[in-house]
């Protein structure tokens, strides 16, 4: 029995509201997300697998061969519905919250890239630039709706605009697959009540967190406590703290230190809003009030992390021996300083598998076969042992 190798994302995630500065506490809520999977084909597949396994422990044979041909034929037909839908008139409308953000920018052009190999005409794929204005973004919406394109695909600037564009965007009768900012669990909850047409893709940003702090745990308290007081000292420059990615990112780098039993203390956390120039200018900000203490830098991300190292390097301090500095995303640049020893490590943000996920979802709205309410997919935690093959990847 063939079975298509998924992107799948089992996650119980904390959602939490966290405050910005150093000492304020999260407020935590459990959530538990549903299996995110790249369409209902792969469940058909993947439920039959299992039911065919457990009648085979049952010594029922032939009743497993019947399920699992069931199971191929089901996968097959929607599989088949999805990949035999002529795509070459179809339109879709993709908004993204900002042009010049660097992890969008690889995001969109693979997009573009897949829809194209996908069976879309390029003329028929409209991307949008946001520029970080939700009137903006609101407005490019209505012209998708008024054009009548057959999907839509949106990262939002206001996660917490998903409710207004959802009802918009479902009220037209147009499929919706957001990407990268997570609208609330009450908004999803709305999409499986009503058994709407959307969906989101993206990547557990709690898991990238526990990854930059699993980074900096690894290394040891020794080589970490430069000043010697037995705790980590740590400066946290958050993106956008309306995205849940953010949120995520610094509680998570924390937990994991505190999970490892690491006494932390945190001499300064303020909002770069995934910005390289904020970022860099924070952190001068930064070493110049807190000097030597500084022993560990975490960035929401890798263009936050680049503007970091630039102040670091101002200052003369030298990575990897008096000062420690992870990122997120994997940019190239990124890798290069991971490979040069000027970064400690980053998080491969994978914009090829949301990337693809979000078209899949797309494609399978417009064949009729539907899709899960979230997809998800997995980071991967980047050091200098493996930095080299993510470049790869990359470039
Ligand atoms: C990325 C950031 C990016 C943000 C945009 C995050 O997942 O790590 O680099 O700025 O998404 O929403």
């Amino acid at each position: 029995m063939k079975k298509k190798v998924i992107c799948t994302l089992l996650a119980s995630a904390m959602v939490a509201t966290m405050l910005t500065g150093c000492g304020d506490k999260a407020t935590e809520t459990d959530t538990t997300k549903t299996e995110g999977t790249d369409d209902k084909a792969d469940d058909a597949a993947d439920d039959a697998t299992d039911d065919a396994t457990d009648d085979a422990t049952d010594a029922a044979d032939d009743d497993a061969t019947d399920a699992a041909d069931a199971a191929d034929d089901a996968a097959d037909d929607a599989a088949g519905d999805a990949a035999s839908t002529d795509l070459s008139d179809k339109t879709v409308g993709v908004c993204i919250y900002q042009f010049s953000d660097n992890f969008m920018t690889l995001f969109r052009g693979e997009l573009e890239n897949y829809l194209i190999e996908k069976g879309f005409a390029k003329e028929n794929i409209k991307i949008v630039d946001g520029a970080n204005d939700q009137a903006t973004q609101s407005g490019q919406i209505d012209n998708f709706i008024t054009e009548g394109v057959d999907v839509m695909i949106v990262n939002p600037v206001n996660s917490s605009s998903a409710e207004t564009i959802t009802d918009k965007v479902v009220g037209a009768g147009i499929p919706l697959v957001y990407i990268n900012r997570e609208p609330d669990e009450a908004e999803e909850k709305r999409w499986e009540e009503n058994n709407w047409d959307v969906t989101y893709v993206g990547c557990d940003a709690s898991q990238s967190g526990t990854f930059q702090g699993e980074m900096i745990v690894d290394l040891g308290l020794d080589k970490v406590d430069l000043n010697g007081n037995g705790k980590i000292d740590y400066v946290m420059i958050e993106g956008d703290p309306e995205n849940v990615d953010a949120q995520l990112r610094t509680e998570y780098s924390i937990k994991a230190l505190e999970d490892a039993g690491l006494e932390v203390n945190c001499l300064d956390d303020q909002v770069g809003n995934w910005d390289q120039a904020t970022a860099q200018q924070l952190v001068a900000n930064s070493l110049s009030q807190h000097g030597a203490d500084v022993e560990v830098v975490f960035c929401n991300n890798d263009a936050m992390a680049l503007g970091a190292l630039q102040s670091i390097e101002t200052e003369g301090r030298k990575v990897g021996e008096d000062i420690f500095l992870v990122g997120v995303d994997a940019l190239s640049e990124a890798l290069e300083n991971v490979l040069g020893g000027k970064m400690t490590g980053t998080v491969f943000n994978d914009h090829f598998a949301q990337s693809h996920s979000a078209a899949d979802a797309a494609i399978n709205f417009i064949a009729g076969t539907g899709n899960d309410k979230y997809i998800g997919c997995d980071y991967v935690k980047v050091t200098q042992d493996n930095a080299q093959s993510i470049l790869d990847m990359v470039k």
